[in-house]
């Protein structure tokens, strides 16, 4: 009886009920994709992209199980959602909370929340405080390569590179966070490393940048523990408040009644987490492709040496100087943009389509490879950043930190680890391409929070 008159009865039900709402996309005559594993892959996302480019709409749609989520195609839309009507959108589109202690994390919080967290924060990653920071970087690089240069040995070596990436990162992180008091910043170097390296993550992943909430409850009760550990011993010793490193802006803010300890907790825990992989990955990604490029590396290495000389040392100044290498940073950045797609919320309707609670996601990846702006989008070519080639493309058609006042709050900072990082490693060692290194690099199947190798990046070192 049930298999006769029951079973197909439900089946038409359950197909009239997804046909009805799949059909959402059709009725606006918009080009969508359906993902084949309920959330939308990257995979389904550029597939969407590249329907709309083909029928030249400005939109396309996908779906997160049924619900509706409209990818932004034109650079215009774009530009709108990120920046011109930034009010309909001040949120992203999740908010999941972690039962952890980092709840008020920036990434998450939304509306008049996110707002004055936001503007209290901007403070700690200003350009006064990055020359603060940025002295801090330098002697981390430079205790770093003595290392190196010890593991690298006389005659070179064969490395993962993204391992040497990563611990160089957690080195940074652990200085500017913790400053001079080794105890604490050994203990959270200890920590990323236990966790992290090789192949074991801090975090699991989850959608778009909520990698954040996804903590692991262990970890967020070590991490809460250090940083507390790291408050009190500031708060107890005058001399240990020596004004240079992150805690120390934020016990400023707290001082002022501007941060509550769970704050800093969570932004500290934020710092440490927004800035790990994005940095290690671009760093692995820059010296693969200048070491399939012997030329460009030649170049970015005389483009240092020319900015150290002129400005008569490795400054603060020189380093703003190095022309030829941010270009070859902003040039990974677009090819790899780590963070490949981001999002917001609709928080009013705007025009018919888009009604508030829908998510909009704005597909980086698919703008940084799109060859109406950067034709034959798979060659590295850091000439696509020069000054006047920038001034050619439209707005929006580079966001890998995103745009609009929800940017990327560590975007000045990111590019001070990354121009250091390289800077201190190309005046030190030369990278080859050598038999394990592959010919072109695949990114792990499931792009999802964060792009990233798929399998190890292997380059052989050289001392200079
Ligand atoms: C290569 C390095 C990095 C990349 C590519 C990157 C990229 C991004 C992107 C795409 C967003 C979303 C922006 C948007 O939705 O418009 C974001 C948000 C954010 N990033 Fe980064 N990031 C990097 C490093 C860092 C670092 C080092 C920090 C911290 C010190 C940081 C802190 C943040 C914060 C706090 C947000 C949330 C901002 C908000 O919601 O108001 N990021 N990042």
């Amino acid at each position: 009886m049930f298999i006769f008159i029951l079973l197909p009865l439900l089946i038409t039900l359950c197909y009239l009920y997804f046909y009805a709402k799949f059909s959402f996309w059709r009725d606006f005559e918009v080009p969508y994709c359906v993902p084949r594993f309920l959330v939308p892959k990257y995979a389904d996302i550029q597939s969407a992209y590249n329907e709309a480019k083909r029928e030249e709409t400005v939109i396309a749609g996908t779906f997160r199980v049924t619900r509706p989520i409209v990818i932004a195609v034109h650079l215009d839309v774009v530009n709108q959602i990120l920046v011109k009507d930034f009010q309909n959108f001040q949120s992203r589109s999740y908010h999941q909370y972690s039962n952890s202690e980092a709840l008020s994390l920036l990434h998450q919080a939304g509306g008049d929340k996110w707002q004055n967290l936001r503007s209290r924060l901007s403070s700690i990653l200003s350009s006064e405080k990055m020359k603060i920071i940025v002295p801090t970087i330098f002697h981390t690089g430079d205790g770093f390569n003595k290392q190196l240069s010890t593991l690298v040995g006389e005659r070179g070596k064969i490395i993962d590179i993204t391992n040497i990436t990563k611990r160089l990162t957690v080195d940074i992180i652990g200085d500017c966070l913790f400053g001079s008091k080794d105890e604490f910043k050994n203990e959270f170097n200890k920590m990323v490393i236990k966790y992290s390296l090789p192949e074991k993550e801090i975090i699991g992943s989850g959608g778009y940048l909520s990698r954040v909430t996804m903590l692991k409850e262990n970890i967020a009760k070590k991490f809460t523990k250090l940083v507390n550990e790291t408050i009190n011993y500031k708060e107890s010793c005058t001399n240990s408040h020596n004004g240079n490193d992150f805690m120390d802006f934020m016990l400023e803010l707290k001082k002022e009644g501007n941060l509550s300890e769970t704050e800093a907790i969570s932004q500290a825990f934020c710092f440490a987490v927004a800035g790990f992989k994005s940095i290690a990955y671009t760093l692995s990604y820059c010296l693969y492709e200048l070491a399939m490029n012997s030329e460009l590396q030649k170049q970015a290495r005389v483009s240092v040496k020319e900015a150290i000389l002129k400005h008569n040392g490795y400054t603060y100044e020189s380093i703003l100087d190095m022309k030829y290498l941010d270009q070859c940073i902003k040039e990974t950045l677009r090819k790899y943009p780590v963070v490949p797609a981001t999002s917001r919320l609709v928080t009013s309707d705007f025009y018919c389509i888009l009604k508030r609670g829908m998510q909009v996601l704005i597909p980086t990846h698919s703008i940084h490879h799109d060859p109406e702006y950067y034709p034959k989008p798979e060659i590295f070519d850091p000439s696509r950043f020069t000054d006047e080639e920038i001034a050619k493309r439209p707005p929006c058609s580079f966001i890998p930190f995103g745009d609009g006042p929800r940017n990327c709050l560590g975007n000045k900072l990111a590019m001070f680890q990354l121009r250091i990082a390289l800077t201190s490693l190309l005046l030190n060692f030369t990278f080859h391409k050598c038999e394990q290194t592959a010919e072109k690099l695949l990114q792990a199947k499931s792009i999802g929070s964060s792009l990233k190798p798929e399998k190890s990046i292997y380059l052989k070192m050289v001392k200079l």
